[in-house]
């Protein structure tokens, strides 16, 4: 009972990450995909959390599979996920206004979000039918004689995944180096204050005064604006132009 709480803030945030994007203008960027993507798997593996918070369902479930299959999707996939998202929004701002390359971040998320699940979907069923965690081999017991090919399904996606993470290991030592560089400060139009820092920022980020912040960062498609920087003044905003951008 006390378990499945959890699954209120779990759904409040969740309602709140996608009351935030809905009817946004959302530019899919691979930043914008991973986010997306984490907020997809912690949908799914909330769920599977919900199967497991019931004592009835969770005796034949636990110590299965199907534990397996919920923790990696909720904490493993989506935690990476959140994580490669902020690599690919800040990129820049870590490497002196260096990018990532665009295609490559698409292929590796395309190929990473369908991967991850064929990956660990397939493990709720073999959990369902009762395949014990933690065991080395399951050629003793003969009730799972048959489940071979879908573990060895499993594995080759695991590789397969595995060789696309390194793809993604190449664009981002190639691009330290080599990446194109953003020209302008903002250019992505973002609110938040570290995009008005120097492209390559030095000691201390701003090289004179540290800007005013007059807002939160997250007006965007509001009064006319397609964003609204925290550091542009109520005053400066009468024309209705993209001077914000700085
Ligand atoms: C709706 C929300 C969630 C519910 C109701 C839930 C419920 C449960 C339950 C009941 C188990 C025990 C299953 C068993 O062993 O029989 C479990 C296992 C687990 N959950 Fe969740 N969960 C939720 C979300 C999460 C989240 C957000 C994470 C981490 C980010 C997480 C990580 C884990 C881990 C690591 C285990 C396995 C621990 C182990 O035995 O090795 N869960 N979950
Ligand atoms: C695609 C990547 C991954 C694959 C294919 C994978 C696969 C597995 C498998 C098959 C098991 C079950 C082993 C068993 O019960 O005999 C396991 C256990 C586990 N994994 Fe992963 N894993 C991955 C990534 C991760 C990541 C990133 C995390 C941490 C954030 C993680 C955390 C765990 C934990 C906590 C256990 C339970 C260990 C235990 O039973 O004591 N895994 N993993």
């Amino acid at each position: 009972m006390f378990t499945l709480l959890i699954a209120v803030p779990s759904a409040i945030k969740v309602f709140n990450w996608i009351g935030t994007i809905w009817r946004g203008n959302i530019n899919y960027t691979p930043a914008t995909l991973f986010a997306v993507g984490f907020v997809s798997l912690f949908i799914s593996g909330g769920l599977t959390g919900i199967f497991l918070g019931n004592s009835a369902l969770d005796i034949p479930l636990h110590d299965t599979y199907f534990v397996v299959a919920h923790f990696h999707i909720v904490m493993a996939m989506a935690g990476g996920y959140g994580m490669l998202a902020g690599l690919y929004h800040w990129f820049p701002k870590m490497f002196n206004g260096r990018q990532l390359n665009n295609t490559m971040g698409y292929i590796h998320f395309w190929l990473t979000f369908v991967g991850s699940y064929l990956i660990f979907w397939p493990m709720h069923y073999l959990g369902m039918t009762g395949v014990p965690r933690r065991y080395l081999t399951l050629e003793n017991f003969t009730t799972f004689n048959g489940y071979e090919d879908l573990n060895k399904f499993i594995s080759i996606v695991v590789i397969l995944v595995f060789c696309v993470q390194l793809l993604f290991v190449i664009n981002f030592f190639h691009s330290i180096f080599h990446g194109r560089k953003i020209t302008v400060r903002n250019p992505f139009d973002y609110n938040s204050l570290e995009w008005t820092t120097p492209i390559e920022p030095g000691h201390g980020n701003w090289p004179g005064e540290i800007p005013t912040v007059y807002r939160w960062p997250y007006d965007y498609e509001k009064d006319g604006y397609a964003f609204i920087p925290q550091h542009i003044p109520d005053s400066a905003l009468v024309e209705k132009d993209t001077t914000v951008r700085s």
